[in-house]
């Protein structure tokens, strides 16, 4: 069975370009720098977000968790949003791996008040205090929405007055970038590390990269090495990786534009409430009147794959592989299974 699959952009699967690209790659070993393909990748990535470097990376979570390790030192301090991936979702690791402690500020829909975080830097010269070394913010947010470039810019000059680095987890930068039309360097200008994913809405099969100063990355790649991440021929990744930023990227606009069109058509429905205002990318959020899941397993029997509500919200997902058909199949199946 064909399934509409809602759940999130990360089940995209690999464009026939992609295949037909990996197959045909010219590779070399990564671990010794000769693999043509992934220089070339981290090249095109480096210059698309305005930055000296950029490094292969197996996931997102081990991107941002190299960024951690890279930039922080063991027992230091990271500022970060509450309901961000690093906290929320990445299994602790920045304990385990980087040995860091995250200083939560509070987050307003994915919105950090660069006054909290200014609150939270640590003073030098009280025996009792880690050092603060990094500021994470998320963009576009793992919530769904983009984040103002001025609110960037305001926790980016907060870091810049005390030396503290900013780490942006971009891995959905090039959604926020169409959604600001902005190119995204321009998002990137306000931090000195950036994460970006290249398997979620971009359709590559694996892969993340981390871009930064020239010297940032060559300590990253050792610590890379450590984490297990040094890879071989890799390039073989790399060439579904340039097709997802040179074509891929491109196309964003259209997931956007369905998701606006699911939110509509779902808004119509009694007894469902849209949460319109926080359609930005790709990322439909709704709620229920009635209690429980009574969404995802009727909509599997009709070939529509979602997951259950968290916290009493729904979401669903739009990305290559839905078409505008499938987004009015989908919502004509909700409003029959609701009515
Ligand atoms: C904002 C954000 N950062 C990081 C990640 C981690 O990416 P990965 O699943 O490749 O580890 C995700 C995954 O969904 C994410 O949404």
């Amino acid at each position: 069975m064909e399934y509409i699959d809602l759940r999130s952009d990360t089940v995209t699967q690999p464009t026939d370009d992609m295949r037909k690209a990996m197959m045909n790659a010219a590779v070399g070993d990564d671990v010794y720098g000769d693999d043509p393909t992934v220089l070339e990748l981290e090249r095109f990535t480096a210059e698309l977000l305005g930055k000296e470097a950029a490094l292969f990376v197996p996931s997102g979570t081990f991107g941002n968790q190299l960024v951690l390790f890279t930039h922080c030192p063991r027992g230091s301090e990271v500022i970060l949003g509450e309901d961000c991936h690093i906290v929320q979702h990445e299994v602790g690791a920045a304990s385990v791996i980087a040995g860091v402690q995250l200083r939560t500020v509070p987050s307003e829909k994915g919105l950090l008040d660069a006054n909290r975080i200014k609150e939270r830097i640590r003073p030098d010269g009280d025996i009792h205090f880690p050092k603060t070394s990094l500021i994470c913010v998320e963009n576009a947010h793992s919530n769904g929405r983009v984040i103002p470039l001025e609110e960037m810019q305001k926790i980016y000059e907060v870091a810049q007055q005390h030396g503290i680095p900013v780490h942006l987890d971009g891995a959905r930068i090039f959604n926020a970038a169409v959604y600001l039309g902005v190119e995204a360097k321009e998002i990137a200008a306000y931090a000195d590390s950036v994460m970006l994913c290249l398997s979620k809405g971009l359709c590559a099969p694996v892969g993340s990269l981390v871009v930064g100063t020239a010297d940032w990355i060559e300590a990253a790649r050792k610590k890379r090495k450590l984490m297990g991440g040094g890879l071989r021929q890799v390039g073989v990744l790399a060439a579904a990786g340039l097709i997802a930023l040179q074509t891929m990227r491109l196309r964003l606009q259209e997931d956007h534009q369905n998701a606006q069109l699911l939110a509509d058509q779902l808004a119509d429905i009694e007894g469902l409430t849209v949460y319109k205002d926080d359609v930005h990318i790709s990322m439909v959020f709704f709620s229920l009147d009635q209690e429980g899941d009574p969404l995802s397993q009727p909509l599997l029997a009709r070939g529509i794959k979602i997951n259950p509500p968290e916290l009493g919200m729904y979401r669903m997902v739009t990305h290559h592989w839905v078409s505008q058909d499938d987004v009015l199949k989908t919502a004509q199946a909700v409003r029959e299974i609701l009515a």
